[in-house]
């Protein structure tokens, strides 16, 4: 099943989608974006993830030409025309949806007073989940020797359309088997993998790094926080480092595509017992009991 794209109200096949190559987003990466999932034909935490879009648009001075729920309507229209071409195959598919917003067409130069209007894309394809062995047996990761974006320069709160930092740390992590890749900040902490959040736990209690540490301010984590709450497992905020990992009795990753996902290894480190841990399985039992609430 291919993809069905918006690109500024027009809505066709992949094959034909295109953004012209003075588009700032292309020539710059100067963009931001969001993804979601649905579940039960309906994006989960839509507002919070219009939320972050605002916030990420607002630190690059991006103008959002658009209401949230204008916005709805528009991914309403590409998902039903991207059922319309599947047919009675479509049933029971849950939709990944990435809405970028790009600085727009303009002249080579840096100056934003020459992109008179933002590029607005949203690409509506199958939801694909992890295999069920990802969360059956746990999976592997590998702490890679690329430095998340210092703050300071391209911010990890930014939800930028420049991925190059992310894609280098996870190419790295795939070449040697790894499922995902944690990236360590400019002072050599723990801060987040190269697209999911990361969490530790230890003697029952779980732990991530602090915003102020330099990653991305997940949706997911944000939820795991209150799934927390709920199921009595307390979680907090706090700087970690590699000897974190390896100490841990669980760790896990989270993120809208994969929810919760157990991590058995740290390269070639077994973590705790080298399954996944009653705390992980607690969590990830719990955000899904959740998820009508988000709808
Ligand atoms: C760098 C990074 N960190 C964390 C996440 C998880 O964020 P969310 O839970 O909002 O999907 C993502 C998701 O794409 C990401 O790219």
């Amino acid at each position: 099943m291919g993809s069905t794209i918006y690109v500024n109200g027009r809505i066709t096949g992949e094959s034909e989608a295109v953004v012209p190559v003075l588009d700032h987003g292309f020539l710059y990466g100067e963009g931001v974006y969001e993804v979601m999932r649905t579940y039960r034909r309906t994006p989960f935490l839509y507002g919070r993830h219009m939320a972050r879009m605002r916030r990420s648009a607002a630190m690059i001075d991006l103008e959002v030409p658009f209401t949230d729920e204008y916005l709805l309507g528009e991914i309403g229209k590409t998902a039903d025309r991207f059922y319309q071409g599947q047919g009675p195959e479509g049933d029971g598919v849950e939709l990944y949806i990435r809405v970028l917003l790009t600085r727009g067409v303009g002249a080579i130069t840096y100056d934003t007073r020459s992109c008179p209007a933002p590029t607005v894309v949203i690409i509506v394809k199958p939801q694909v989940d992890p295999p069920p062995e990802a969360y059956d047996e746990g999976v592997k990761v590998i702490l890679v020797p690329i430095v998340r974006n210092h703050p300071g320069s391209v911010n990890p709160l930014i939800k930028s359309n420049n991925l190059l930092n992310n894609a280098l740390a996870w190419q790295q992590a795939r070449r040697q088997g790894g499922f995902e890749a944690i990236m360590r900040n400019y002072r050599g902490e723990i801060s987040e993998c190269s697209q999911s959040n990361l969490f530790v736990v230890k003697d029952g209690q779980a732990a991530t790094p602090p915003l102020e540490a330099g990653l991305l301010a997940g949706i997911t984590r944000e939820f795991v926080f209150e799934c927390g709450q709920s199921a009595g497992v307390p979680i907090r905020e706090a700087t970690l480092l590699d000897a974190d990992l390896f100490d841990a009795d669980e760790l896990f990753l989270t993120s809208t595509t994969r929810e919760i996902v157990p991590i058995v290894q740290v390269d070639d480190r077994k973590v705790g017992t080298g399954r996944p841990g009653p705390v992980t399985r607690t969590l990830l039992a719990e955000f899904r009991r959740r998820i009508p609430e988000g709808l």
